[in-house]
């Protein structure tokens, strides 16, 4: 799709679709693209861009600015709600076209705009939390909600129209298919998913900080959300506080995730008769995850949602299997609350994976260990099925409490 879209009056999307990339962050998988989504806001005197757009997509986004503008108005105003590079990697570009804009940000974002755009001084107008900025008939107003994403991170509030820019907060994965809003997309199946995955690989670590900006994103008392990746809220802005709401309490629905690593096919098989298990024990949701084959990034997403963890291990140089230990590594430094964690394993002449699982449970804050861990030398027998199955059900039981 291409920009400009209306928002309101004096406010237009002015972003780009990005079906190129094939890992954001050089990390997180893209199967469907993502949208990086700048705005433009028109006052009676002044005209301010929020955001901007990654550096790759330069062409498009000022070609956008010009179409909507037209010749010889220039905008004032580069408002840096987030200054990671998939929305300031075109600031270079702007300045250049705009000669005279200055650069609105926090003492934060001019810290780092100096180290990242050698931009500075008179360049960089200095804004503080509840500082608004006069466009002429309309202000911005703005609300710093550090570390979502990164500590410079905040949100601009336009008065006139109530659409409240949200950087990262309220984004997701998916480029825009023809859909700016919420209400034009069916949001459930299309979008929730991928914005849930982007919380979970992107934002969730710093859920505490989600906790404190919420509030004031409510006080704010948006008519619209306008974050800069994925759809515009504007028919279920209740909804999506209550999803971020949610996920940074680390709150769960009652599905287990299955993750397992597998050498010869031995912790594959207990993970599969584990998920039949848990079925027969009256689970309804189970996820499986082969860790020699799925990303992380959607591992994460499930354990973020579902109470349970099955970790399955062989055990590999007296250890946890490497592709398993990255997985834990990353849930442990995620810093995920409250799950309930099942373990199984195999070794051969000496065990050491299912310990280090244990250990990993032991040091996540709030976890707990179900039993019974199954471990099995070489390759499971009829017990360890059973045990298999002991397992589902005890996990099942403590998923209906
Ligand atoms: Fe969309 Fe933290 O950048």
């Amino acid at each position: 799709m291409l920009a400009p879209v209306r928002l309101s009056e004096g406010v237009h999307w002015v972003g780009v679709n990005d079906r190129t990339t094939e890992l954001f962050e050089n990390l997180w998988p893209l199967p469907h693209g993502i949208s990086y989504n700048a705005y433009v806001v028109e006052g009676a005197d002044r005209i301010a861009l929020i955001d901007a757009v990654k550096g790759l997509f330069v062409p498009d986004y000022l070609d956008a600015l010009e179409r909507l503008l037209g010749p010889g108005r220039q905008p004032d105003y580069l408002v840096v709600n987030h200054l990671e590079p998939d929305h300031s990697g075109a600031l270079g570009a702007v300045r250049a076209r705009f000669p005279g804009l200055r650069v609105v940000g926090n003492r934060k974002t001019a810290e780092f705009l100096e180290h990242l755009h050698g931009v500075g001084g008179d360049d960089v107008l200095v804004v503080g939390d509840g500082d608004t900025l006069d466009l002429g008939g309309r202000a911005l107003r703005f609300g710093l909600v550090p570390m979502v994403h990164w500590p410079e991170t905040m949100v601009t509030l336009d008065t006139g129209s109530g659409v409240l820019f949200t950087g990262d907060v309220f984004g997701g994965y998916r480029a825009l298919e023809g859909a700016l809003f919420d209400d034009e997309t069916h949001v459930p199946a299309r979008v929730e998913g991928e914005m849930l995955r982007y919380f979970a690989n992107i934002v969730g670590k710093y859920s505490p900080m989600v906790q404190k900006a919420l509030p004031k994103v409510r006080a704010l008392e948006p008519r619209m959300l306008a974050p800069s990746h994925g759809v515009v809220w504007r028919g279920a802005i209740d909804h999506v506080i209550g999803l971020y709401d949610r996920w940074s309490r680390h709150e769960t629905d009652p599905g287990v995730t299955i993750a397992y690593g597998s050498m010869y096919g031995g912790g594959e098989r207990l993970a599969e008769r584990l998920s039949r298990a848990l079925r027969e024990a009256g689970v309804a949701t189970v996820r499986v995850h082969n860790l020699a084959r799925s990303h992380a990034s959607y591992v994460l997403r499930d354990v973020w949602r579902y109470r349970a963890l099955v970790v399955g291990t062989p055990t590999y140089n007296l250890g946890v299997f490497p592709a398993v230990d990255a997985l834990l590594r990353l849930l442990e430094d995620k810093r995920l609350e409250r799950r309930l964690l099942g373990i199984t394993g195999t070794y051969g002449w000496s065990g050491g994976g299912v310990k280090g699982v244990r250990a990993f449970g032991e040091r996540c804050p709030g976890w707990e260990v179900v039993e019974p861990v199954v471990e099995a030398r070489f390759t499971p027998k009829a017990g360890h099925f059973r045990q298999v199955e002991e397992l589902a059900a005890n996990l099942a039981a403590r998923l209906e409490r």
